[in-house]
C-alpha cells in the first residue's frame, strides 16, 4: 500500500502553498469548459489549504502547447469557473514564472488564491528542467501535488518542485491512492472488472494485471472485435486491430489458465455507417456480414453483463461499451453505468470516456470513486510507481 504524507501532516498556517492541480478540462470549439469534473474535484483540498490561514498558489497546465503560448489554451475560462465555484476573486497570472508573477505573487495577503498561467507554454516544464521547478518553488514553503490526472508524467510541477520543498499529496490525489489502492492490493472478491474502449493496444498492460487480480473480465467496446475475431468469429467492417489479434488470443489463453470468467459481447447493435443517422440492427456474434458495424452491445449481452455486476463487491470500469457519443448506440454503456450505480459493492470508474458517460447520465454521485485520471489510472492500475505520487515523502 503506497502511504504518502498528506495535508493532515503539515502545519499549514501562515505558510503559502503552491498546489499542483490537474485543470487540464475539455473546452469547446469557443473555448467554454464542457465538463468541470476535474476542477471540482480539487476543492476540497483548495478549501482545506485557504480555511487553515494561507497563501495558495495554483498551477496546471491546459492541453499540448508544446512550449508556445497559445491563446486557445489560456487558463482564463478555467480561472473564472474556480472563482465562480469558490465565490471569491481568483488571481490570475499572466504567465507561470518572470518578474510580474513573482510581483503578484508577493503581494499576495493570507487566503488569497492565485492561479498561474499554463506551465506547458514553457517548453521546461515537460523537460523538467531544475531551473524551472527552482523559480516555481520560489513562491512558496510548501509544496501539494492534487494533479492525479498527471502523477504520470515526471514534469517540473509535478516532479522535479517535490524535491525542492516539503512535498505532500492533497486530499484528491490521497482519495485517488486510496481507491486505486484498493484495487491492487486487496479487492474484495467477487472482482469485477470492465474494460472497453476503442482500442486493446491502450490497455494491454492493464489487461495483463487485471488477470492476475480479478474473478471476472467483462471485455466490451471497439476492442471487444479484436478479442471476438481471436474467438474465430467475423467482425465485418467493425473496429479491428489486425496486429492485436495474436495478442487477444494470449490474453483469452491467460485468463483461461487463471481460472478468471472472460466475458464477451454474445450479441452486438450494429450499423450501416457510424452516424446518428444509421440504421441499426441487433444480431448474434456469429452473424456479422462483411460491411457491418459493431457499435454496441445488443441487449443479451447487456443483460449478462448486468447480472455479474450486481454481485460484484469491487468493480471496475474503464472505458465505453460502444460508440457512446451518438445517442442510438449508447444504450450498452448507459445500462453498464446504471448496473454500477446499483451495486452494492465497491465501485470505481476511471478513464476519460467512462467517466464523461457516468456524469453524462447523471450517476457520479452513486459511484464510490470517479476516478479524474485516464493515462494515470491505467499505468497506477497496471502497477507501476507514477513519479508524481514516489517524489512526494513517505508517511
Ligand atoms: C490527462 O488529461 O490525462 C492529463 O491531464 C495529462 O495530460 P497529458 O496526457 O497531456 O500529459
Amino acid at each position: 500500500m503506497i502511504r504518502k504524507k498528506s495535508l493532515e501532516d503539515i502545519d499549514l498556517k501562515g505558510k503559502s502553498i503552491i498546489m499542483r492541480v490537474d485543470f487540464n478540462v475539455p473546452l469547446d470549439k469557443e473555448g467554454n469548459i464542457t465538463d468541470d469534473t476535474r476542477i471540482r474535484a480539487s476543492l476540497p483540498s483548495i478549501k482545506y489549504v485557504l480555511g487553515n490561514g494561507t497563501k495558495l498558489i495554483l498551477m496546471s497546465h491546459l492541453g499540448r502547447p508544446k512550449g508556445q503560448v497559445k491563446q486557445s489554451l489560456r487558463l482564463s475560462p478555467v480561472g473564472k469557473r474556480l472563482s465562480e465555484l469558490l465565490g471569491k476573486e481568483v488571481i490570475q497570472c499572466k504567465d507561470s514564472i518572470g518578474e510580474e508573477t513573482k510581483k503578484i505573487v508577493s503581494g499576495m495577503q493570507t487566503g488569497d488564491v492565485a492561479l498561474l498561467e499554463n506551465l506547458r507554454f514553457h517548453k521546461e516544464e515537460e523537460a523538467n528542467d531544475p531551473e524551472f521547478s527552482r523559480s516555481l518553488a520560489e513562491y512558496a514553503d510548501n509544496y501539494v501535488n492534487d494533479a492525479f490526472g498527471t502523477a504520470h508524467r515526471a514534469h517540473a510541477s509535478t516532479e522535479g518542485i517535490a524535491h525542492r520543498l516539503p512535498a505532500v499529496a492533497g486530499c484528491l490525489m490521497k482519495k485517488e491512492i486510496d481507491f486505486l489502492g484498493r484495487l491492487i492490493s486487496q479487492p474484495e472478491q467477487p472482482y469485477i472488472a470492465i474494460i472497453g474502449g476503442a482500442k486493446v493496444s491502450t490497455k494491454i498492460g492493464v489487461l495483463e494485471k487485471l488477470i492476475k487480480k480479478v474473478n471476472v473480465l467483462i471485455i466490451g467496446g471497439g476492442m471487444g472485435y479484436t478479442f471476438l475475431k481471436a474467438k474465430g468469429f467475423e467482425v465485418g467492417n467493425s473496429l479491428l486491430e489486425t496486429d492485436k489479434v495474436n495478442l487477444a488470443f494470449e490474453l483469452i489463453k491467460k485468463a483461461d489458465n487463471k481460472g478468471v470468467k472472460m466475458m464477451l459481447p454474445i450479441d452486438h447493435t450494429v450499423a450501416d455507417k457510424v452516424e446518428a443517422t444509421a440504421t441499426i440492427k441487433t444480431i448474434e456474434s456469429n452473424a456479422f456480414s462483411p460491411q457491418m458495424i459493431g457499435v454496441d452491445i445488443g441487449p443479451k449481452t447487456i443483460r449478462a453483463f448486468k447480472k455479474e455486476i450486481k454481485y460484484g463487491k469491487t468493480i471496475l470500469w474503464n472505458g465505453p461499451m460502444g460508440i457512446f457519443e451518438i445517442d442510438k448506440f449508447a444504450k450498452g454503456t448507459n445500462q453498464i453505468a446504471k448496473a454500477l450505480a446499483a451495486c452494492s459493492g465497491i465501485t470505481v470508474v476511471g478513464g476519460g470516456d467512462s467517466v464523461a458517460a457516468v456524469n453524462k447520465i447523471g450517476i457520479a454521485d452513486k459511484i464510490d470513486h470517479v476516478s479524474t485520471g485516464g493515462g494515470a489510472s491505467l499505468e497506477f492500475l497496471e502497477g507501476k510507481e507514477l513519479p508524481g505520487i514516489k517524489a512526494l515523502q513517505d508517511q
